[in-house]
């Protein structure tokens, strides 16, 4: 798929999505992306996609709704005209040890890191399904899940629960949508970490990484880039962008 002219929604503009907004700014797509809670640093974000000759806005959405998904899709096409690809960023990341965990804690993961993807997918696929197929496709998904999904850690059980929730998603939907829509799932390692995490902890994930370093947004928005323009032959799969984390560290012979 060429993205010149298409419309992007991204769901969850704030750390990798900002970085998204303007690296598929730049390839020419139109951007409409959200946020929920965070409403600083949008206008900048627009403003930098708007420099890059194309049109952008953001819109507040909560997407544990269905409703304020489908608003948000609907506003999409209302002020871009179309909607050629959705990418899910939409996440909450909490940690909840075990002996303190609640049923609120579970409820709350499930509601933002799938219920959420999943009721934006849906009305964006009812969306893409009225459009004209354009050389076989109707349109693209992206979900974001976890590199930990296959290899969980502790502590954050409701999370990991929601996200391996979205693995199965990205394959049932998959198969639902086509053969005109593709759907797939990039599962980032650590990437662009939090300013609250330690240099102690950010050393354990380089030193437990195939290839010894933190990722970038870069890193993980390449193999978005891919996804969406360079290949269309890919669906109900899931890209592991974790920087050989998921095999551990390397530790010469056995
Ligand atoms: N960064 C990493 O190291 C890493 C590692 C593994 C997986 N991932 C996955 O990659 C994706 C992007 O990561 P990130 O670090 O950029 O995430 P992030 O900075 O935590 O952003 C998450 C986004 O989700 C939005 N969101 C949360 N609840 C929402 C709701 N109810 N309705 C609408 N939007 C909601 C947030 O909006 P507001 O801020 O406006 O509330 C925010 O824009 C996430 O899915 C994450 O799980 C990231």
């Amino acid at each position: 798929m060429r993205l010149a002219g298409k419309t992007v929604l991204i769901t969850g503009g704030r750390r990798l999505g900002a970085k998204l907004a303007i690296l598929l700014a730049q390839r020419g797509a139109n951007l409409a992306f959200s946020y929920h809670t965070s409403p600083d640093g949008m206008q900048s974000v627009v403003e930098e996609c708007r420099l890059a000759g194309v049109q952008a806005e953001s819109f507040r959405a909560d997407l544990r709704n269905p409703e304020e998904a489908d608003l948000l899709v609907q506003n999409t096409i209302a002020r871009f005209g179309s909607l050629s690809v959705l990418i899910n960023l939409t996440s909450v990341y909490t940690r909840t040890p075990l002996d303190t965990l609640e049923p609120k804690d579970y409820y709350e993961a499930i509601a933002s890191n799938l219920s959420a993807p999943y009721f934006t997918a849906i009305a964006a696929a009812r969306a893409m399904r009225q459009q004209p197929i354009e050389n076989g496709l109707q349109g693209k998904i992206i979900h974001f899940t976890d590199w930990a999904v296959d290899r969980p850690y502790r502590f954050f059980l409701p999370y990991l629960v929601a996200k391996g929730g979205l693995v199965t998603l990205t394959k049932a939907l998959a198969v639902e949508l086509a053969p005109t829509i593709t759907v797939n799932a990039i599962a980032p390692g650590t990437v662009e970490p939090a300013a609250a995490a330690s240099e102690q902890k950010l050393e354990r994930i380089r030193r437990s990484s195939a290839l010894h370093r933190i990722g970038s947004a870069d890193d993980v928005n390449q193999a978005v880039l891919y996804l969406l323009e360079g290949t269309d032959f890919v669906t109900g799969e899931v890209f592991r962008v974790d920087g050989g984390r998921f095999l551990g560290a390397t530790t010469g012979d056995v």
